[in-house]
Order: C-alpha cells, then sequence, then structure tokens
C-alpha cells in the first residue's frame, strides 16, 4: 500500500447545496498512524468517506486507545455528520472536504506554509456568511434573522468570507490571539507566537514563533523564529496587487511600527518605524565601517542577513547600514503564553 498524503476524521455540514465546512477532530500526515492508514485506503469509496457501521468499528480498532477522545465521532448518531477525509496525494484542491483538510494541517502544524499544492482552494470554497448559529449562504441570512428574531434573539454575522477565522477550528498550543477574527484557518502559528490585535494572519502564511505580530502577514509569507513585526507594519503578498515575488522574514528581525517589506530579509535585519522597502526602491549600501559602498536596488539585497534600513533623516535617501542590535523580544509578554 502506498502512502497516503494525509487525513483526517471529523464533523462535516451540509445544506441544501452541499458542504459548508469541515472541523476535524483527528488529522495525520501519511505514515503517521499505519493500521489507520490501512483502514482509511481500503475502505475509502471516495475522497470523503461518512463514518458509520462497520467503516467505524474498523477505525476505532485500528486508532486503540486514542479512539476514546473521538468516541463522539465514532458512536453517536446525532445531527453532525462524520467523515473520514482522504487525500492519496498532493494534488490541486478538487473539492471542500480537501480544502479543509490542508488549512487544517498547516494550522495544527503538520505542514509549514507553501509546502503544499493549494491551487483550486479558492475556486472551491463558497462565500459563506459566519454567524453565531453556524456558516451559512449570504442568501439565507434574511430568513435565519427572521427566525431568530420571532424568538427574541438576533443574529451576528461575524464575517462573510470564504475561509473561516482560525480558533473556531481549532487553538494551536502557546499562542496568545488579541482578535481572533484576523487569523484564518490556515495560518501557521508556532509555539510562542503572540498576535496583537492590530495583527494579521493570512491562510498558507505565518510565524514560526517565538515572535511578536502587530502587523499583518500576507498569504505566502512565513516570519522566522523570534522577530518581531511592528504596529500596522505589513509584508507583500501576492494574491493580489501582482506581485509575484514570494516574500520571507528570517530569525530575529524587527519590522518596525507602520513599515513594510517587499523583499526578503535574511536574518537579524530591522526595517525602521515608517519606512517600506519595495524591490525596486534605490538603497545606498554602506559597509561594516560606515562607508558608502554603493547603490542598489532593494532587490539586490533580498534575503541577506544583519541588514538596517533606516531612511536618512537629513538627507531623505534610504539606507542600507550593517544591523548592530539585536532584536530582544519583551519577555514578560511571552513567558506566559
Ligand atoms: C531604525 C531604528 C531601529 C534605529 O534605532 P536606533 O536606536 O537609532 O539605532 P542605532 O543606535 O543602531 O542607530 C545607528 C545609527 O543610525 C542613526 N540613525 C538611526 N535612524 C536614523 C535616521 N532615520 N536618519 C539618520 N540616522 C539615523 C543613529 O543615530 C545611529 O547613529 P550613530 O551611530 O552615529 O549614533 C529605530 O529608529 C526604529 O525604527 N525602531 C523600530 C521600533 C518599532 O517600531 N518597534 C515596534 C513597536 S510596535
Amino acid at each position: 500500500m502506498n502512502q497516503l498524503f494525509a487525513y483526517g476524521l471529523g464533523f462535516v455540514r451540509q445544506d441544501h447545496l452541499g458542504t459548508l465546512d469541515v472541523w476535524f477532530a483527528h488529522l495525520a500526515c501519511g505514515g503517521a498512524a499505519p493500521a489507520l492508514e490501512k483502514v482509511l485506503a481500503t475502505n475509502r469509496k471516495s475522497i470523503v468517506t461518512p463514518i458509520s457501521g462497520a467503516f467505524g468499528e474498523k477505525i476505532k480498532a485500528a486508532l486503540g486507545a486514542s479512539a476514546d477522545a473521538l468516541a463522539p465521532l465514532l458512536d453517536e448518531r446525532g445531527s453532525a455528520s462524520p467523515v473520514a477525509v482522504t487525500l492519496l496525494e498532493d494534488g490541486p484542491i478538487e473539492d471542500i472536504e480537501s480544502a479543509y483538510l490542508k488549512l487544517h494541517l498547516i494550522s495544527a502544524r503538520l505542514k509549514q506554509p507553501n509546502t503544499m499544492n493549494l491551487d483550486g482552494l479558492f475556486g472551491v470554497l463558497p462565500t459563506l456568511a459566519w454567524t453565531n448559529l453556524s456558516p451559512m449562504r449570504p442568501q439565507d441570512v434574511p430568513a435565519a434573522n427572521m427566525r431568530e428574531r420571532l424568538r427574541g434573539r438576533s443574529l451576528q454575522v461575524r464575517l462573510v468570507d470564504k475561509i473561516p477565522p482560525l480558533t473556531d477550528y481549532l487553538v494551536p498550543t502557546g499562542v496568545r490571539i488579541g482578535d481572533a477574527s484576523r487569523i484564518r484557518l490556515g495560518a501557521y502559528l508556532g509555539e510562542g507566537t503572540t498576535v496583537m490585535h492590530e495583527g494579521f494572519v493570512n491562510f498558507n502564511a505565518g510565524a514560526i514563533g517565538p515572535g511578536m505580530v502587530e502587523g499583518r502577514i500576507s498569504q505566502g509569507v512565513v516570519v522566522g523564529a523570534h522577530s518581531d513585526l511592528g504596529g500596522s507594519a505589513s509584508i507583500m503578498g501576492t494574491l493580489s496587487g501582482g506581485g509575484t515575488v514570494r516574500v520571507s522574514i528570517g530569525d530575529e528581525c524587527l519590522i518596525g511600527a507602520n513599515a513594510g517589506t517587499g523583499i526578503s530579509l535574511g536574518n537579524r535585519c530591522t526595517i525602521e518605524a515608517g519606512l517600506y522597502i519595495t524591490a525596486s526602491t534605490p538603497v545606498s549600501v554602506f559597509d561594516a565601517e560606515g562607508a558608502r559602498i554603493g547603490e542598489v536596488k532593494a532587490r539586490d539585497l533580498s534575503g541577506r542577513d544583519d541588514m538596517l534600513f533606516i531612511r536618512n533623516g537629513l538627507t531623505g535617501g534610504i539606507e542600507c547600514r550593517t544591523n548592530r542590535s539585536k532584536v530582544e523580544l519583551n519577555a514578560a509578554l511571552h513567558a506566559h503564553n
């Protein structure tokens, strides 16, 4: 038997038009639980298999002792529909169930951003109204509002989007999140990551942790360990605006408040507060002794270590100097995640 790429056991929610979302109680990448893989591979009628009867019993046997924690999935017959979702390989996304499985894999830290094929994600995911009751089609919101108000209650629509907030599905260990609506399912938040209220993390993007995120991490961007993304700072992504270069930020970097970058940074780099570096920005480069050695486009410096970018307060020119100060995360802020 070939290894499966990934699989998950969870509940699918559906309405008259089809699948709305999937929540996974148990998920793994290929090879993690061979007995369970065998059951899923041999019983796989389609990528999504309802868990019931003999199939459920086989899953239970394959899980052994860990089946207890999944009893509601394997034993109960409630209104929720338990399913097994199986991916044989990492192909383009063709259905909602695989989209949710891949987003869960990243947020559960089983896969890092940019390591899976996410082509087709936006095409398969419907735009839904995420409410305090459950997700629903936007066209169903007026009727739901009517029903709730007849009962003296109110319907809260938290967002209208294709991808829901991460913490509605799982809470990664060792993180703090100021505003959960700003972290999408599919974001990677490593152990020790703090995201303050102004922070935003897209799907297939994230912070390795520990680190401080008070700015925006766009799709495809990964921020290294012990780095600090200052208040309202932003890192350019590739989803919109014509950007094609995937930006990454190394370890021990500081992107100052209201600053940003469209080039990658290596380790121990700093961008001055308020300074936005784009790929074509002309930059004067200084050596470690402070002597000017020339002018380059910022893209030529992409990915290098120990850079300090400032806009010279006297000349207005943008400079790249040798970064001498190490970024120290505020220990008191990170000690209690
Ligand atoms: C860029 C930054 C790190 C520089 O800080 P600093 O304490 O001045 O750093 P350094 O002491 O290493 O500065 C190196 C030199 O560059 C000079 N310099 C710094 N910024 C300069 C500027 N904009 N123009 C001209 N010179 C500047 C310093 O005066 C110093 O000169 P010196 O060696 O002759 O004394 C700081 O201004 C900054 O923007 N920090 C970001 C903080 C932040 O936003 N955190 C997130 C909060 S949410």
